[in-house]
């Protein structure tokens, strides 16, 4: 690892398990010596836009939800206010973790789109981002992979088990999670802004492993034997 740290981003659906695997990672990372910071996007509480992002999803922004553009400015704009914090906290750690970041904007937005505007929407999230805005480039994506019917069904069961948890409008819409997945899977296979691995959220995570690989040593159990 060199001087400034690594900016691993976490991306999935909703429900697909995203926060369990980045407590995870991080407990394996430091478990290694690594020095971890993490973030999450939206800033629900320590940003202007953030707020603004979850009155929309909750319908409390009159048609504001129902602008694509609209609403991928926002959440450009939290992370665009987190920058200096990001590039704080790349300074003095080996990792940054960070749950969502642009890919979400791209994926989320594109599959509210007709399919043949998607390309075009990608591009114009990648160059607002981290050509207009300058956000720190992501060193590579973790995509969590599960089929949406599982990440419902999780996020559902969250509904029910969290004090004060709804799903918002994003989360309720079926058809818009299954989209959001393909697009994914497209960013994933075309090295979107930088690598992806894409991970068997259903199976589960070898975090170690993982962690392992991240910090560019082999996993213990894959080192050949001596002797
Ligand atoms: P999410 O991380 O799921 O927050 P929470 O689960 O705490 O409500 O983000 C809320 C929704 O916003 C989610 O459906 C993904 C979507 N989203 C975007 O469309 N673009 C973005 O840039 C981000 C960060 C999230």
């Amino acid at each position: 690892m060199g001087a400034v740290g690594a900016l691993v981003v976490v991306e999935g659906l909703d429900g697909a398990g995203k926060r369990t695997l980045t407590d995870a990672l991080s407990t394996a990372l430091a478990a290694r010596g690594a020095r971890v910071a993490r973030t999450a996007f939206p800033r629900y509480d320590d940003d202007v836009h953030a707020e603004l992002v979850r009155d929309a999803l909750y319908g409390r922004l009159g048609d504001l939800s129902g602008s694509v553009h609209g609403m991928t400015l926002l959440f450009a704009l939290d992370r665009r206010a987190a920058g200096p914090l990001l590039r704080a906290d790349l300074e003095a750690h080996d990792v940054v973790l960070v749950d969502r970041y642009a890919a979400s904007a791209a994926a989320y937005g594109a599959a509210r789109l007709h399919q043949d505007a998607a390309g075009e929407f990608v591009e114009w999230v990648r160059e607002l981002e981290f050509g207009r805005f300058g956000i720190p480039v992501p060193d590579h994506h973790l995509l969590l992979a599960v089929p949406h019917a599982v990440a419902a069904d999780r996020a559902a069961h969250r509904e029910r088990t969290e004090a004060g948890r709804e799903r918002d409008t994003y989360e309720s819409d079926g058809g818009l999670q299954e989209r959001t997945g393909a697009v994914y899977a497209g960013l994933a296979a075309a090295s979107w802004v930088a690598p992806w691995t894409v991970l068997d959220g259903v199976a589960g995570v070898d975090a170690d492993a993982l962690a392992a690989r991240l910090l560019g040593e082999e996993p213990v159990s894959a080192r050949p034997a001596h002797g």
